[in-house]
């Protein structure tokens, strides 16, 4: 099974690219062949900082590490590395409907956000399909707010195929059972996000153990008793989705043994076991984070075996289309 993912290298990572999709890939290596993507190309489309973006580059590379990913069988690479993805961007971009990229909610929530909205921004769905089957991929492991994303990439396919004959491999969304939706802990009417947050509603990877304890504890639920996961209970519902990823259980178990227990005491637990869960993964990351060369070491290894497989690909998909030298 080939499992692809890409993940954004600006911004601190919180706990929703965590349990969303960054669990998923460790996760991944034992399910298949897992190739993780640090997609600096994407960071380009809204304004950003050149030397920022370097250093950004190896703080996700480091996290990425630190939660167990093992670079020996999993591939770890920078998307800029490898010059097939542009070019298959570039490709597909002919088998897009401008339609399609117009109805994608991303962009119209990102574009509001800015005032010069560059055309990167609009194309970046493309660039993120060139990505998925650049590795004939089964599996794409994200966390609910890319499902129309990926199933934009499942058209994309679908129409270069019956255009151009089968060529790329039709991926499938993975989504966790739990925890696909992470909800910012002030507002959880919105995910937990880096640009859209509130910084004491959001969880970073990083965190001191106090301060994640903390934005538990000021965590905004609603006025009731009732610990029960509904829609009228956002709050509720996101303190026992976030507990029972990490605690590797189900919502109904939790509802259970918080039966007739105060917000108080789930604030206190989902706080703890969040805590407990990270300050591991922290702790590696100090030491990972400082060997620089060590994390470009790892990053070229991946980039040499992912250009491998994307140059047969793009091999393919040339012949296919009638550009470039016959064979
Ligand atoms: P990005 O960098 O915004 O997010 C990385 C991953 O984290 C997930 N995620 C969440 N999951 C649960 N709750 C949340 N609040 C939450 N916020 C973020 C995202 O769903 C994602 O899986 N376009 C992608 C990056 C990308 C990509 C790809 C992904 C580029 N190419 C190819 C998969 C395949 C993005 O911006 O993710």
């Amino acid at each position: 099974m080939r499992i692809f993912s890409g993940i954004q290298p600006t911004g601190r990572k919180h706990l929703g690219n965590y349990i969303g999709a960054v669990e998923q890939y460790v996760a991944g290596q034992e399910r298949g062949e897992g190739i993780y993507c640090i997609v600096d190309l994407h960071a380009t489309t809204v304004p950003y900082d050149p030397v920022a973006l370097r250093s950004d580059v190896h703080d996700l590379a480091a996290v990425l590490l630190a939660a167990g990913l093992d670079p020996q069988s999993a591939i770890l690479f920078r998307q800029s590395d490898v010059a097939e993805h542009t070019e298959l961007q570039w490709l597909l971009m002919s088998a897009t409907a401008y339609g399609e990229l117009t109805r994608m909610t991303q962009f119209k929530d990102k574009s509001a956000q800015h005032e010069f909205i560059s055309a990167g921004l609009f194309s970046y769905p493309v660039l993120m399909a060139a990505d998925i089957l650049l590795y004939r991929t089964e599996q794409v492991p994200v966390g609910d707010d890319q499902r129309q994303h990926v199933e934009l990439t499942r058209d994309v396919a679908q129409r270069f195929n019956a255009r151009f004959g089968e060529t790329l491999v039709v991926p499938e969304g993975y989504y966790p059972p739990v925890g696909a939706r992470i909800m910012d802990l002030q507002n959880p009417e919105r995910k937990m996000s880096t640009t859209g947050g509130s910084p004491q509603g959001t969880v970073y990877v990083t965190d001191e153990p106090e301060a994640i304890i903390r934005k538990f504890r000021t965590a905004v639920t609603d006025s009731g008793r009732e610990i029960r996961h509904s829609p009228d209970k956002p709050g509720i519902s996101n303190l026992l989705e976030v507990l029972a990823a990490v605690r590797g259980t189900s919502v109904a178990a939790l509802e259970r043994e918080f039966d007739g227990s105060g917000y108080g005491d789930l604030k206190l637990a989902v706080g703890e076991s969040v805590a407990t869960y990270l300050a591991p993964v922290r702790e590696r990351y100090g030491a990972l984070r400082a060997d620089e060369q060590g994390l470009e070491r790892t990053l070229e290894r991946g980039a040499e075996r992912a250009r491998a497989i994307a140059a047969e690909t793009m091999r393919q998909v040339r012949g296919a289309m009638g550009v470039g030298p016959v064979g």
